[in-house]
């Protein structure tokens, strides 16, 4: 006899959370079909049967439709705005403290060893930070323990990490030990009511490129799993197809264009003003400050009161706003005509370095570097495109330059 498909998508609905249709129900009954051959199975009701008893055949069966997809330092944007939030904001508020990071769900290990690679690339010491990377899938994870990667692994043009990070051998490219020692690898369901609950509550968290294939409920248990486990004031970062659910869960943008990196909503500071919200771990206000121009820009309506020169012409401070988040719901186009238009008004290091990401974001690093140099030229102490300017060096192979600007913004981010 035959089952119909879509009992084995109810089940892995409510096994692992998966949306049958984000992936579609011909993978699911290809998998189930693989499955039944390696079972030796003919009937769809036996093979039914077996799940119902093998929990070891249900994690096959998830095993044989995930979607492992993933490689080192995807979407690049993220790993400057970590770098650039823990510098700035998380080292001044926890002198001697321990960085906890997760990696969630982490594949093959590409995404924990990137952000492990980012910190010490940073100059973060190895003692101060530690990476804990979960996955349900016990194949990946055995294959990010083993560390070795092939050229799918390493994608785009800034692929001069790998010179420092991984050693040639016959099978790939072998992360080096150091790397791979400061990750713990982890096996675990985020939909498991139990998940991770004897954990302590982590620093930052990388969500990403897995919401995506969950049904509704096991999104909205996903954010709710993901709230637990983020400490206060820490920051989520999620897959640029996931900033609206995680919007619509009480979270905001931390405003780093491109890094679709969230941190909660400051609901004290809607009740009682600003001293709750300064009272926060870090405190939203100075994590926007981060990517905000030193000289604060003026809202037309406050012109009068603060006695601006009637010159004084700069891009309204919401409008920037809105050309962040376009850019980080990858309206580039859009984002990019709009800094034009700020630039019309007034130039601005900002919209220099929102220029920048947007030419980054489109792969034309030459017009990146030059655009990061005008915000700078602007505001010489703007970390963000320091941090984002050594990325771009790091890809063109000058890793002296790179280090250099990795310095000048350790000294920025002292200083701030
Ligand atoms: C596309 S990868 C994303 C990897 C990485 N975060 C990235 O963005 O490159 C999706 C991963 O989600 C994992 N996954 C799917 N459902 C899961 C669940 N319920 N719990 C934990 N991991 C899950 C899969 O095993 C797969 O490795």
């Amino acid at each position: 006899m035959t089952l119909p498909n879509a009992d084995f998508a109810s089940l892995l609905r409510r096994t692992m959370g998966l949306d049958a249709m984000s992936i579609g129900l011909s993978a699911i009954e290809s998998a189930v079909k693989s499955r039944m051959k390696v079972c030796e199975l003919k009937d769809s009701e036996k093979y039914w049967g077996l799940l119902q008893n093998s929990e070891a055949e249900v994690q096959e069966l998830i095993e044989a439709v995930i979607v492992p997809e993933t490689w080192f330092f995807r979407e690049r944007e993220a790993f400057s705005a970590l770098i650039s939030v823990m510098k700035g904001t998380w080292l001044p508020a926890n002198p001697g403290g321990k960085l906890r990071l997760l990696s969630l769900p982490c594949s093959t290990g590409e995404e924990p060893y990137s952000i492990t690679m980012a910190m010490l690339e940073a100059g973060l010491p190895e003692g101060l930070f530690q990476v804990d990377a979960v996955d349900i899938s016990t194949r990946s994870l055995a294959r990010a323990r083993r560390g070795i990667y092939g050229k799918n692994s390493f994608r785009g043009q800034n692929i001069a990490f790998r010179d420092r990070f991984f050693e040639p051998t016959e099978q790939g490219f072998r992360i080096i030990e150091s790397v791979r020692q400061k990750v713990c690898f982890l096996h675990g369901n985020m939909l498991d009511p139990q998940f991770m609950s004897e954990k302590a509550v982590y620093d930052y968290i990388f969500c990403r490129n897995v919401l995506i294939y969950f049904d509704q409920d096991a999104q909205d248990s996903a954010v709710r799993m993901l709230d637990r486990l983020l400490k206060p004031g820490g920051m989520l970062f999620v897959g640029p197809s996931e900033s609206g659910l995680l919007m619509s869960h009480g979270f905001a943008s931390a405003q780093f264009p491109l890094a679709f990196a969230f941190h909660r909503k400051p609901v004290a500071q809607k009740k009682s003003g600003k001293a709750a919200v300064d009272s926060l771990p870090i405190s939203p206000h100075k994590i926007r400050s981060a990517i905000r121009p030193t000289v604060p820009l003026v809202r037309p309506a406050q012109q009068p009161q603060l006695k601006v020169a009637p010159q004084a012409k700069v891009a309204p401070q919401d409008s920037l706003d809105e050309i962040s988040q376009l850019a980080d719901q990858g309206r580039l186009q859009e984002a990019m005509r709009r800094c034009e238009d700020a630039l019309r008004v007034a130039p601005s290091a900002r919209v220099f370095y929102l220029m920048g990401l947007i030419h980054g974001a489109n792969g034309n690093l030459t017009e990146a570097e030059q655009y990061y140099r005008k915000a700078l030229y602007l505001e010489p102490g703007h970390h963000e495109a320091i941090i984002h300017l050594a990325f771009l060096k790091e890809q063109q192979g000058d890793l002296a330059g790179a280090r250099q600007l990795h310095q000048r913004a350790r000294r920025v981010g002292a200083r701030g």
